[in-house]
């Protein structure tokens, strides 16, 4: 049994990837670390322990705390890292950097020294799950490739390539096994709603207006959270030390057709007048600094690490528009306190 230390596990990619790693690697034993800050939720993780009671144990702790950290990986005989812990609300960043660099820079450099500690060089992999945002923000044509320079626009982008230099500079010198993915913007259950799906759908069921940013031209590049979730574990067993791996379902949609797909498929599902999405979308003030275009070259995952994401766009928002239906419990619990005081200061308005 091997035992692997997933951090972030209570946020939305960290806690869909802990029910995929349980359920595809038997021999794999989890050990969560979580904060539990705003993104953190433990209804994210139900269930979780009872079905896996011998291979799972959630530890509620920061990154940032060295002590509980290095005590963890000698305890636990952690031999594999896959780090998702972040702040990783990028119009968060613009109201509040320092956050980031506490949690971004200073909680992988945390990890990162408590793996060389532990693993003396040898023993152990570290997987820093990383975003195509390091590479800033493309004109109408082109794909970031694994070679395209880190041109990071915000603080949450620079706040993550500083960590994914950390990372490989952790490799260079120390010689860890370290690998690093970039992925393009996921979407899928548990999504917190503050990202442009989960908000939008959230939106429209208060029957509040959806505020895209700008004309809604800027185009992402998008896939399902599951899909990344398997490349993340490919890259961990496969994947080269030192090397980074793009991972992207080759998706992109300009912000505007997406919302009013969405808000198609959700007018579908709640018999709305499809003839009302317009008076639904308002256009706001653009985000400072607002990327123009990602889109991912996956090809050296393809190649490389047999990634082959499998689920198709379509097929996945109507599935998870559907999910944000069945579960509005877990939403309306969060559309309170914290979040009201952020929508407030993000779009003035609660
Ligand atoms: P999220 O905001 O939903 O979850 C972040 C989790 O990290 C939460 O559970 C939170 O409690 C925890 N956390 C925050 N600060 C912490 C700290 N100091 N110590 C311990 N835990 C802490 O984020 P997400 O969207 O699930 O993203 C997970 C990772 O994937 C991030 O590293 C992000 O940069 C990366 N990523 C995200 C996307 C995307 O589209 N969401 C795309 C590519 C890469
Ligand atoms: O590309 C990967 C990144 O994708 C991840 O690293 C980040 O953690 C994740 O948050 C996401 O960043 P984006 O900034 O692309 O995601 P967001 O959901 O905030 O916005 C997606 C697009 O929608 C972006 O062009 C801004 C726009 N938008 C967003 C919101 C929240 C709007 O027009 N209106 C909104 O209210």
């Amino acid at each position: 049994m091997r035992t692997v230390l997933v951090t972030g596990a209570a946020g939305f990619i960290g806690s869909n990837f802990v029910r995929l790693a349980l359920e595809e690697r038997p021999d794999w034993r989890l050990v969560v670390l979580d904060a539990l800050t705003y993104a953190g939720n433990l209804e994210n993780l139900e269930g979780v322990q009872e079905a896996y009671p011998e291979r799972y144990r959630f530890l509620r702790g920061d990154v940032t705390d060295a002590v509980q950290v290095q005590a963890l990986f000698q305890e636990e005989g952690v031999s594999g890292v896959f780090h998702f812990a972040a702040e990783s609300h990028v119009d968060r960043s613009i109201l509040g950097p320092m956050a980031f660099v506490r949690t971004n820079v200073l909680g992988t450099a945390t990890l990162l020294e408590a793996a060389r500690s532990a693993w003396k060089g040898q023993g152990g992999r570290f997987l820093q799950v990383s975003t195509d945002e390091v590479y800033g923000a493309l004109g109408e044509t082109g794909l970031f490739t694994e070679g395209t320079p880190l041109d990071p626009s915000s603080p949450y982008s620079a706040s993550k390539a500083a960590s994914d230099h950390l990372a490989l500079a952790y490799h260079r010198t120390y010689g860890m096994e370290v690998v690093v993915t970039r992925c393009c913007n996921n979407y899928g259950p548990y999504q917190f709603p503050e990202k442009l799906i989960p908000f939008m759908v959230t939106r429209a069921l208060e029957g509040k207006p959806c505020p895209v940013y700008g004309r809604g031209e800027n185009v992402r590049d998008w896939i399902h959270v599951d899909d990344h979730n398997r490349g993340v574990i490919l890259a961990f067993e496969k994947g080269a030390p030192g090397e980074v791996y793009n991972l992207g379902a080759r998706c992109e949609r300009k912000n505007l057709e997406l919302v009013r797909a969405l808000l198609r498929e959700l007018s579908r599902l709640k018999g709305w007048d499809e003839g009302g999405i317009g008076e639904r979308i308002a256009f706001v003030k653009d985000r400072p600094g607002h990327d123009w275009r990602y889109a991912i070259d996956p090809s050296k995952s393809e190649r490389e690490l047999g990634f082959r994401p499998r689920v198709p766009f379509e097929e996945g928002l109507r599935s998870t528009v559907a999910w944000y239906l069945e579960h509005e419990g877990w939403w309306r619990r969060i559309l309170s306190g914290e979040y009201r005081e952020f929508v407030k200061r993000q779009y003035g308005e609660a």
